[in-house]
């Protein structure tokens, strides 16, 4: 990689959330403007409080990420977004209860004036909800030049220099990878025959991606994660990124199973369960869409404990996910892991965890870092599939070439040699403080 010239984060950023109306939309959305107005601290971001070493240990350099790396200010974004549901920002936040009404009460005017734009709804593919705020078309590709139209009246109207799209809609019902995804004149033309399997996180996704637009996708759903969108993305000079935001339960298991694996530590079996009272809850009860999370949930512990590499201790694991609907716990799922392992002659041993987390509140600093790198790598010239932002995702999109990454201390340290390398700085081996000590 040569020397990158980063252009500037100069003006407004428009930040467009498709299913602005839902709980991990609103906590992002109603949370940045919180921080921005220093009502609340906004912990559980890495690029508005995390730091980066910068040269040898010995230099003590750690700015934070912010400071070194030049990031759109939280003050420079301007919000909108599409949703099926035609309340206002601050109505939703209502209804999605996650945020308390002392945390609301500051930023109440800015989100009375936040409205969605109807979105592109097809029930086919989230069989719990019922749009009642859609757009009409003829076909999905008329669809799709409506959503286009959408993003550039909304950019000229709020006078945004840059525009970033980010999916927190509902999980859709599960689709596998067929012909049309392959390529993107095949796409191209079922959207103009009104193919079944393009879903309408698909049209979002082409409407930004044909404008150039970075696009980031926080379900599991299908949507950018295949050769068409990666040919379309290239084509355009758009960074993409996916699939699955990584909040409670797999944030876990991407941090215990590298520590099961650098132990040499065997694994019978993982079962997983949780209960969980938000829509999200309610769209994942519906069989269709719970494989797509399913199947989101379950590729991360065989790509981190490889099991064609160490057979003995990880050839026979037992993993089971389940999510259980459960209204009376709201968006403060509770996530049991009951983990089977063995030591030393094969003798078990169990781990139980108990997560009582809040599932939007570990969602919306993700969603804001992913946006503000988002913008970040389209100013760096970055397209396509952005691996280097896998530490963000359940399931981290790649070609079919590459494994993808899941342990999420090397995420981070990929992450960051990243942000060095452009940066223009040494990227950091580990190695040299030793090499320094005893030379
Ligand atoms: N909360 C977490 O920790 C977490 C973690 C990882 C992934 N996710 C994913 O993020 C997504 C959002 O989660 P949530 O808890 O906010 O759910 P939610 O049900 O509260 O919000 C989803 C919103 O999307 C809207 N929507 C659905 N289809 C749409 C469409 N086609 N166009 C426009 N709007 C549409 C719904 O009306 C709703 O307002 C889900 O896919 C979820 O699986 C959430």
């Amino acid at each position: 990689m040569g020397k990158i010239s980063i252009q500037k984060p100069e003006g407004k950023l428009g930040v467009l959330v498709v299913g602005m109306s839902g709980a991990v939309s609103t906590t992002f959305i109603a949370g940045t403007m919180a921080v921005r107005k220093g009502l609340g601290l906004p912990i559980g971001s890495l690029t508005q409080m995390g730091t980066i070493r910068l040269g040898k240990r010995s230099e003590n350099r750690f700015p934070k990420i912010k400071d070194a790396v030049p990031l759109a200010e939280l003050k420079d974004i301007t919000f909108g977004g599409w949703d099926i549901r035609e309340e206002n920002a601050y109505q939703s936040c209502k209804t999605a209860r996650v945020l308390e009404d002392k945390d609301l009460e500051g930023i109440k005017d800015e989100l009375e004036k936040l409205h969605p734009m109807p979105g592109v709804f097809d029930q086919n593919f989230v069989k719990r909800l019922e749009g009642k705020h859609v757009k009409k078309g003829d076909t999905k590709w008329d669809l799709m030049t409506q959503v286009q139209d959408d993003i550039k009246k909304f950019q000229k109207e709020n006078n945004c220099t840059r525009m970033v799209v980010i999916w927190a809609g509902s999980t859709e019902a599960y689709l596998p990878m067929g012909e049309i995804h392959k390529d993107l004149a095949k796409m191209e033309n079922a959207m103009k025959e009104n193919h079944k399997e393009i879903a309408p996180s698909m049209v979002y996704a082409y409407a930004a991606i044909s404008l150039g637009i970075p696009y980031i996708n926080g379900a599991p759903n299908l949507t950018v994660d295949m050769p068409a969108m990666w040919e379309l993305s290239k084509k355009t000079g758009s960074p993409i990124m996916g699939k699955d935001f990584k909040t409670g339960q797999t944030l876990m298991k991407t941090v215990l199973a590298p520590m099961f694996k650098t132990r040499m530590l065997g694994l019978n079996g993982w079962f997983s369960t949780n209960i969980l009272g938000n829509r999200d809850g309610e769209v994942l009860d519906d069989p269709d869409s719970f494989k797509t999370k399913e199947k989101s949930k379950l590729s991360v512990i065989d790509s981190i404990l490889q099991p064609n590499l160490y057979p003995e201790l990880y050839g026979n694991v037992y993993h089971k996910v389940r999510i259980n609907y459960y209204p009376p716990r709201r968006d403060n799922k509770e996530g049991w892991d009951n983990i089977d392992i063995f030591g030393w002659l094969g003798y078990p041993m169990q781990i139980k965890v108990d997560f009582l987390c809040r599932d939007s509140i570990l969602a919306a600093p993700i969603a804001l870092d992913l946006v503000l790198f988002a913008d970040f790598a389209k100013r760096c010239g970055f397209m396509g599939i952005q691996s280097w932002l896998s530490f963000y995702f359940k399931s981290p999109m790649h070609d079919f070439n590459t494994i993808p990454e899941h342990d999420l201390f090397i995420q981070n340290a990929k992450m960051k040699n990243t942000l060095r390398k452009v940066l223009g700085e040494e990227t950091i081996d580990y190695l040299d403080e030793e090499i320094d000590i005893y030379q």
